[in-house]
């Protein structure tokens, strides 16, 4: 007799108790397109398809049992080391077709909101400098899953989904089949994984230049090389050792200053001084990253990458001093910027508009229109006036990214191609356009930003 099939799921995740209803008796390939999310995928070996579960989206990946498993675990033990990676939701096993054919175990994780596959981004028109950013964001990540001893393996801009951080690049690992943990990675482990990665990411935009859809002026081997420098320098910021005479003390603070502001607390740092006294050597032991998003988080419940918290928080102390709040409670003063100046930027945005970004990353943009506005106006512009400025002219012309390409009239076969989408999903892709106001997802958004807000 064939086994049953059997749901292993976090309780935690609300959407797993929809999980049964799923069509577990055909294989991913063959399910209804009703059931699918036309998403942004990447390339990959297994089949994977996004799927609306309850008032979620969440990936399932076909694999052996083995790997599902092990998958699975990974993806558990990262999350409570606080890497960033996607949330895994459940194992599926025990699946057999109608006929008693024995269909591959599944992975489910939830569908990272506003992440873009790289393939998807080269999609769009850029700035010359994306790859670069790209490979920026994929180091600060490798650095953080060795601190956490994860050694990735198959490092590369395909298992890592990215999304926006003010300007910048936030990178997810998304893959972790091929990962291992240790207590500590030794110094070969980590040169391999960086070795790694720079042979991928060179393949990966040598295969986007061949497509045509690289800047000639972006040469992949070179951009692939600065992963190593990249990686290596920021290794040496977090956990390397250093010497000063006793007298300079401030070397400390300066030290873990520099820390903060690549985002990263510092929990204990490790000092010593010679047999004389003379010279203090010190290490940080334990460095914690996400230390902007953390203290917006606890400020004000906005959830926000680490740059896009590094914005807000500036712009929250600016106003804290503007409006002479410095001997205030900080959260109080807080939740007033809250009141008074995010929200009402949030706000102004069209419902129709919400999902083209998230609110962090609209508010960034804001700050970033007043700027240019007032430059150009030699006059201070009012933020609220920036806001609706920066609706009119800019975002109104960005494609959604929420659900980037739901309209297939963004993309022809070959771009769908390219970021992994089956063209046969296409006549799902019109079904709900990006601005329909009916569109129940609308409604999700809605609902997200007033949690957050
Ligand atoms: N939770 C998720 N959220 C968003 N996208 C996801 C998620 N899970 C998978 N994807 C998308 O599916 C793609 C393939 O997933 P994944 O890399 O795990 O498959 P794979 O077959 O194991 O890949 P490989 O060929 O490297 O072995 C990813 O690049 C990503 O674009
Ligand atoms: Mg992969």
């Amino acid at each position: 007799m064939a086994p049953p099939l059997q749901i292993t799921a976090l309780t935690a995740e609300r959407s797993a108790l929809a999980l049964p209803d799923l069509p577990w008796d055909a294989p991913l390939s063959r399910w209804p397109a009703e059931t699918l999310a036309a998403l942004p995928r990447g390339i990959s070996r297994h089949v994977v398809r996004f799927v609306r579960l309850a008032d979620a989206v969440v990936a399932v990946k076909e694999n052996t049992e083995e790997l599902v498993r092990r998958e699975y675990g990974l993806l558990r033990v990262l999350r409570r080391l606080d890497v960033p990676c996607v949330v895994p939701v459940a194992v599926v096993t025990g699946r057999t077709a109608p006929d008693g054919e024995p269909l591959d175990p599944a992975l489910v994780t939830q569908h990272l909101q506003f992440s873009l596959p790289y393939r998807a981004l080269f999609s769009q028109s850029l700035r010359p400098d994306t790859a670069t950013r790209l490979v920026d964001a994929l180091a600060v990540l490798l650095v953080r899953l060795h601190l956490a001893g994860f050694y990735w393996g198959d490092v590369s801009l395909s298992n890592t989904l990215f999304r926006r951080d003010a300007g910048e690049f936030a990178a997810y690992l998304v893959d972790a089949e091929t990962g291992e943990l240790h207590n500590e990675l030794s110094d070969g482990q980590r040169s391999n994984d960086v070795e790694v990665a720079r042979i991928n990411i060179a393949g990966e935009l040598m295969d986007l230049e061949a497509a045509e859809y690289l800047d000639e002026s972006v040469d992949p081997v070179e951009v692939a090389n600065s992963i190593v420098e990249r990686y290596h320098s920021l290794w040496e910021e977090l956990t390397g050792l250093e010497s000063f005479e006793q007298g300079e003390r401030w070397r400390v603070q300066a030290r873990i200053e520099r820390l903060n502001e690549l985002g990263f607390d510092v929990g204990e740092l490790a000092i010593s001084t010679d047999v004389g006294g003379s010279v203090v050597q010190i290490q940080p032991k334990v460095v914690d990253a996400g230390h902007h998003s953390r203290r917006l988080l606890r400020l004000t419940g906005i959830d926000a990458e680490n740059n896009q918290a590094r914005r807000l928080l500036n712009d929250m102390d600016g106003y804290i001093a503007a409006t002479d709040r410095q001997n205030d409670d900080e959260e109080i003063a807080a939740h007033d910027w809250l009141a008074q100046v995010f929200d009402p930027v949030v706000r102004a945005v069209p419902r129709r508009m919400r999902r083209k970004l998230e609110p962090a990353e609209i508010f960034h943009e804001v700050l970033e229109h007043r700027w240019y506005r007032s430059q150009e106006a030699q006059r201070d512009i009012p933020l609220l006036e920036a806001a609706q400025a920066y609706v009119d002219e800019v975002l109104s012309q960005r494609p959604d990214e929420q659900a980037v390409i739901l309209q297939t009239g963004l993309m022809d076969t070959g771009q769908m191609a390219a970021v992994g989408m089956d063209p046969d999903e296409a006549p799902l892709l019109g079904a709900s356009g990006p601005d329909d106001p009916d569109d129940p997802e609308s409604d999700r958004i809605d609902g997200w930003l007033s949690s957050h807000g």
